[in-house]
């Protein structure tokens, strides 16, 4: 009898040790996909940008990131403008501030609850909002909601930039159908280009305090000449 119950109990111990193991291999091998070329497996190191924020932290006391430090993961201009690049630095990183200047000194931007994970899958929430300045720096920016119900309110195409909407506003969209299986086995094909970013205002998100359809006025579409993420790093750290 009592050797049957240590065998139990060993049996028992096995399986939870197993257990652990397995769990802890997965997660190093989960791990080592998301740190793609970087062959450690320690933790990769995230090089924030030192950058003010470009935005009052006003804007988030309705969100998670409320009172949170935020930093500046991602900077297109140094970081790089394809979609692969926004991923590589704003995957894994929690809910997250996207900024975005356009050629024309416009200055727009918009908050994803749910941050990115190259899902190539869609989100409900009413979390999301997008928001504009109207003039420059001087005035509080202007925040847009969610209208239509919580449908789709973010996009996180692997080949894609920030996507808020069917077309609420859309940076850097893939190139290529990645809902379809048109995309090919060039992994590298279709990969948007986040200089490019159009607006389509009032299906998925509020239309401008100015009546505009269109993010970014007159214009549906409009060039961007910076593109920045902030996370907060101590959320980014859980991940
Ligand atoms: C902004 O870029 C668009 C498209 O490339 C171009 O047509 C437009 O002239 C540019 N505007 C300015 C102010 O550079």
């Amino acid at each position: 009898m009592k050797d049957s119950d240590t065998q139990v109990q060993v049996y028992e111990f096995l399986k939870f040790f197993l257990g652990m193991a397995s769990c802890l291999s997965n997660c190093v091998c989960l791990f080592g996909w998301n740190i793609g070329k970087n062959k450690t497996s320690d933790k990769p190191q995230t090089n924030y940008h030192k950058l003010d924020l470009p935005f009052p932290s006003s804007l988030l006391t309705k969100t998670f990131l409320n009172g949170k430090e935020l930093k500046c993961c991602y900077k297109a201009t140094l970081d790089g403008f394809s979609a692969t690049s926004f991923h590589e630095c704003s995957d894994f990183k929690g809910p997250c501030v996207i900024i975005g200047y356009t050629n024309n000194s416009f200055k727009f931007g918009a908050f994803n609850p749910e941050g990115y994970r190259s899902t190539d899958d869609y989100y409900d929430t009413f979390d999301a909002f997008l928001f504009y300045w109207a003039d420059e720096e001087k005035d509080e920016p202007i925040v847009l909601p969610k209208v239509g119900g919580s449908g789709a309110a973010l996009f996180d195409y692997a080949r894609g930039g920030p996507q808020f909407g069917a077309d609420g506003l859309l940076i850097g969209p893939p190139l290529a159908p990645v809902m379809g299986g048109f995309a090919g086995p060039d992994t590298n094909s279709g990969v948007g280009d986040l200089t490019q970013a159009r607006s389509r205002l009032g299906l998925s998100y509020a239309k401008r305090a100015d009546g505009k359809e269109s993010l970014f006025g007159d214009e549906s579409k409009a060039s961007l000449e910076e593109v920045l993420v902030f996370c907060s790093p101590q959320i980014a750290s859980l991940y």
